[in-house]
């Protein structure tokens, strides 16, 4: 806290919470390098901060994020892109990240935004939300993810229709197919419910927190039998940690458990 960015504010507005908002609103938030340089470390420093439980990412009522920067992006060659590895330092910004990351979506979430918006581990939207990968229009493909993670969320067919095509996917759509856990009736609901479920979260063991994160995200990337049985080592391993012998003690003798975070 206490460090200003030029694209970003960032806060704590409950306990175990920080939530960092895009704040780009000329360019409805569009992705430049500077920005995500700020992102990566606003939520290096969240990661860091041992009071903090669970962050949520947003944007404005008009745009969560319209896509990277195209101004930026329009001149380089193959060169700049391939020899400068444009957009690696993006996925830093889920693989350092242990601590569980709500999307909350409001308005456009296009191109390099609704990656962003994929990378969080729950997302929420408001049903003014608009997703989609338009970079076909633009004679390029998604770059940050989005044919893996929009595919893996919604389905083959609908994804390549959705890439394919660059029409937009709508609130009411996202919520029906599972793109997003809910869909709020107000942008204001939808961030207020997403550092709500930031707390709720933040009110747990931070050490099995962290390991149900870790046990989820193996699934995206094993199949079911080695998943299970990471899933089950890991299990195993948190019988080690105090958490569960306060968490197992409170239920056993009706009290509230007061986690350790060991
Ligand atoms: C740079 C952008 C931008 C973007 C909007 N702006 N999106 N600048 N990059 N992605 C700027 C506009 O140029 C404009 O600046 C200002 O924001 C407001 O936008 P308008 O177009 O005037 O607003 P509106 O008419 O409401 O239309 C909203 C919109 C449209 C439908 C979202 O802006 C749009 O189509 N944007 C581009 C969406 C897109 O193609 N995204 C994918 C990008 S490629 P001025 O200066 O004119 O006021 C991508 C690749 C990812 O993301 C690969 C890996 C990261």
């Amino acid at each position: 806290e206490g460090v200003a960015f030029e694209h970003l504010l960032v806060s704590s507005p409950k306990p175990g919470v920080g939530l960092v908002q895009l704040n780009r609103p000329k360019a409805l938030n569009a992705l430049c390098t500077p920005l995500i340089l700020e992102l990566n470390s606003a939520l290096r420093t969240f990661q860091s901060d041992k009071t903090i439980g669970a962050i949520v990412l947003t944007g404005s009522e008009k745009a969560f994020a319209a896509g990277a920067d195209i101004k930026e992006m329009k001149d380089l060659s193959f060169a700049d892109a391939y020899g400068n590895d444009f957009i690696e330092n993006w996925s830093d910004l889920v693989t350092f990240l242990k601590k569980p990351l709500i999307t909350a979506v409001n308005g456009y979430a296009l191109g390099g935004g609704c990656e962003l918006a994929l990378m969080g581990d729950i997302m929420y939207c408001s049903n003014t939300a608009v997703f989609g990968q338009p970079e076909i229009k633009l004679g390029v493909i998604p770059g940050a993810g989005g044919s893996q993670r929009l595919t893996k969320a919604i389905g083959k067919s609908r994804a390549m229709e959705c890439i394919l095509t660059g029409e937009n996917i709508l609130a009411k759509q996202a919520g029906e197919w599972g793109l997003v856990a809910k869909v709020f009736e107000s942008p204001q609901e939808c961030v207020d419910g997403a550092v709500k479920m930031a707390e709720k979260i933040a009110g747990f063991s931070q050490i099995a927190v962290k390991a149900a994160k870790e046990v989820v995200n193996k699934s995206q990337d094993l199949g079911i039998r080695e998943g299970v049985e990471f899933e089950r080592r890991v299990f195993h391993g948190l019988f080690g940690s105090r958490d569960q012998k306060v968490g197992m003690g409170a239920f056993a003798a009706k009290q509230k458990p007061e986690w350790t975070h060991e």
